[in-house]
Order: C-alpha cells, then structure tokens, then sequence
C-alpha cells in the first residue's frame, strides 16, 4: 500500500480526512472508514459536477467491495438528503405513514394496502417509483387509469391527502437530486447491490418525503435486489436504523419474491386485481400481505382500527376510488385492453413448483409492461393474467398464463420465457410462506 490515500504516505488513518477525490476513493479502496466530511465532500463535488462520473464510479465499486460502517451509511444518507429539498407536511394534521417496497413482480401491495390504511383512518402521503428493470413500478400502473396524473404540485399532493386521506404522486426531481444522478451511475456500473448504498438510497427519499412514520416491504429472492432472506433481513436493519435516527417510526417486512404476487403482472391488469383484491376477491397471498402491511400503517399511526373489517365493509375500495378520481382519473371509462390475448398452455402435467419471478418480470418489460430503454413508453394493456399459480395442478395443455399484448409478433417473442418460467413437481406442492421476517427497532422477529 504505497499509493495516494493509503494511511502510510498520508499520515495517521484515525485522524486522516481525504483532501480530494483520489484520497477519499483510496481511503475506500483500502478499507479505512470516511468521515462524514469526506462522505459530504465526494456528494456535493458529484452533484455539482466538479467529480467526474469515473471517479465517483470508483468509489461506488470499492463501497460495494469494502461496505460501509453505520455511521458512514448514516453519513451518506444525510448529504444525499441535502443534495436537494425535504417536504413539509406538517400542513396535514396527524401521523403520517408512508409505505416503500425495494421492488417486485406482479407487486400491486401499495395499491391495496395504501387507500386500505387511509380508509382506516391513517394519512398516507405516498411519493412513489416508475417501472426498473424487470420490476413494476406505481406510477406506470396508476397511469393506466384514463386521465389520471401523478404530477402532483406540494400544495395539491397535501389538500389531497387531507381531504381522501391519500394521494400517490410521482417524486419531484428537487427532492433527493444526489439519488437520481447515483442511482443511473450505479445501473451501468454494477453497484446496485449493496445494502449501504440501497438503504442510503430508499431512506434518502423516504426521508426527505416528509412522513411521520414508514413501513417497508424488503424482497429477496429471483425477482428482487437481495438474493437471499439473511442478506434481505441485514437491509431492512439498516434502513429501520436509518429511519428511526432521523426520528421516523420505521417497521421493515422481509417478504418472498421467488414467484410473482398475486396473478396479474401488467400496468392496467394490476390495477383491476388491486380494486378486486379490495372487494375481497382475489389471491388469498396478496390480500394477507396487503391487509398485513396495512396492519402495520395502522399501528404506526396509533389507529386501533381492523384493517380486513374496513375490506369488508368496501371503505378501502371507496378510499381508491376517490383517490383515483382526485388524481383525475376516470375508472368508468374503462381500463385498456390489449387487442391480442394468448393463452400459453402447459407442455406437461403436474404439480407448480414455481414460477421463476425474474424471467416473469423481463418478459413482462419486453412486452411493454416496463421499459427496456429509458426512453421506451410503457403498454399500459400489456401483461400477464397467471392461471396456474404455485401449488396448483395443471393438466398437459391447460393454459398456465394468458399473454395481454399489442401484436401477434410480441407474444412469439417471449412465449419461450414464459414456458421455461414454470417449474413443476410430481409431488403436491404447497405455497412457501410470503412473510419471512418482522424488523422493528427492537430487532429481529421470525
Ligand atoms: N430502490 C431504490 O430506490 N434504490 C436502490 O438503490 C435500490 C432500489
């Protein structure tokens, strides 16, 4: 270790901070802990531009080799903070609760959960994402719905949640400006991964939006950034430590995303299962999880309100209803609807073992569902409708999915995807638990 940066040609590493980009990156490189001063100085550099992407790139990469101490991940969710502006809320009486998934397949839980928790009684104010990569996103879904905009100002996105209790809006580039220029370096970079960099990047944003309290859904699995449940469960600690430092209440829920949830995967079908599931109908799975994280909103907020009462009584459909319609939605017109619709039939019988997530969601984004470039338009009719979910018995030749598409051509494209998705048994199969984990302030729960 003799180059710039190393603790030998610069001096002492307890009291060492990094004078310019080329120390503080070899400081990662070699393992030594940044001062938050460094954290501050390599952010601020980045977003003004005077970093060159090269550089912060570096630094990224030795920040997923090397990882990150908490008070470093503390750090560097502060700068990405106040890269840009934190909402004010304190114009909507009560505790606000926000909800957060690190993405999914087929994941409509915030279009359920959300108006559910609102007709309880909690106000929501939800900024949310678009489509990523093979995951779904809130915004492309909620568009499908006939006039309906996520490009809410502050001062309507708070007299909407005053008044519906809800609105779900997109987030406004001033918030969190650090993340977004990050977030595009680190896609091309190979520097997603990382459970200091993830949770830097969702708190950040979580943060800055300005709710009282947050509960998030952290995936692990085929279709999700953590692979695993132990590595899912390490992220959600962070994130929790993270929220509960900047004094929000933050309960993290470790959830399976192996298969795709619920049986609809698609911007339009998504929202049709979410106003179902809100009549009760539906995959029994999803409405657990949704009325579970609703559950959640509810008691973060103090509200000591049944959320599977509130199903019953229709009040969580009513609540979606009314903030679809503010948003300025017509639900009555009609969703739309893909002029081609192809049933993929089953090459064998058996038992569904699984439904790999990943391939689900890249064949998904190829028909439309999300994009592939980022200046793609999304298909708000594309998708998939799943018939044979896991656990189910299929008979050679039933269709296990029907594909929603705008043409012929785009359904021969990914019809090997899909089949080759499938995984069957000869054995019965019974469906895996969906909630592996509970992350509160006081730890861990299985
Ligand atoms: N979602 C985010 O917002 N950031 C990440 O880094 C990963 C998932």
């Amino acid at each position: 270790m003799n180059r710039e940066g190393s603790p030998r040609n610069l001096g002492a590493a307890s009291d060492f901070v990094g004078k310019n980009a080329l120390e503080v990156i070899g400081r990662k490189r070699d393992g030594l802990e940044h001062k938050p001063e460094e954290i501050q100085f390599l952010l601020s550099g980045y977003v003004r531009g005077e970093i060159p992407d090269y550089q912060m790139a570096a630094w990224l990469m030795a920040v997923c080799i090397r990882g990150m101490t908490p008070a470093e991940t503390l750090a560097l969710t502060q700068a990405m903070i106040a890269s840009g502006e934190v909402l004010d809320l304190s114009g909507i009486p009560g505790i606000k609760v926000d909800k957060h998934s690190t993405g999914g397949v087929g994941d409509k839980v915030t279009l359920i959960a959300a108006p559910l928790a609102a007709a309880c009684g909690v106000k929501v104010p939800k900024l949310s994402g678009r489509a990523l990569a093979h995951t779904g996103g809130t915004l492309d879904k909620l568009e499908s719905v006939p006039g309906l905009t996520v490009d809410l100002s502050p001062e309507r996105f708070i007299q909407q949640v005053r008044e519906v209790g809800i609105a779900v809006a997109a987030q406004s580039p001033r918030i969190v400006p650090a993340d977004k220029l990050l977030y595009a370096l680190r896609d091309v970079t190979a520097t997603v991964p990382s459970v200091p960099l993830i949770a830097s990047s969702v708190m950040s944003k979580k943060i800055a939006a300005g709710a009282d309290a947050i509960v998030l859904d952290v995936k692990f699995g085929r279709g999700a950034v953590m692979p695993d449940v132990a590595a899912a469960v390490e992220l959600a600690r962070e994130m929790v430590t993270l929220g509960e430092g900047a004094g929000r209440r933050t309960v993290a829920l470790v959830t399976a995303m192996d298969n795709p949830l619920g049986l609809m995967v698609g911007n339009a079908l998504e929202v049709t299962e979410a106003l179902d599931a809100l009549d009760g109908r539906g995959d029994e799975e999803l409405l657990e999880v949704s009325i579970r994280v609703a559950r959640e909103m509810c008691e973060l907020a103090g509200v000591e309100v049944d959320p599977s009462e509130v199903l019953r009584s229709g009040a969580g459909r009513t609540t979606f209803e009314r903030m679809l319609a503010a948003q300025g939605g017509h639900l009555e017109r009609g969703l739309p609807e893909a002029p081609v619709k192809v049933a993929v039939a089953s090459e064998r019988a058996g038992f569904v073992a699984g439904i790999d997530a990943l391939e689900i969601g890249l064949a998904a984004a190829e028909i439309g569902v999300g994009r592939l470039r980022k200046e793609d338009k999304v298909d708000p009719a594309a998708g998939l409708h799943i018939h044979a979910h896991v656990g189910m018995q299929v008979r050679k030749g039933e269709p296990l999915v029907t594909v929603h598409a705008r043409s012929a051509e785009l359904v021969d494209r990914v019809r090997d995807r899909i089949r080759n998705a499938w995984r069957f048994s000869d054995q019965e199969v019974r469906r895996p638990p969906h909630v592996l984990a509970r992350v509160d302030r006081n730890g861990v729960t299985y």
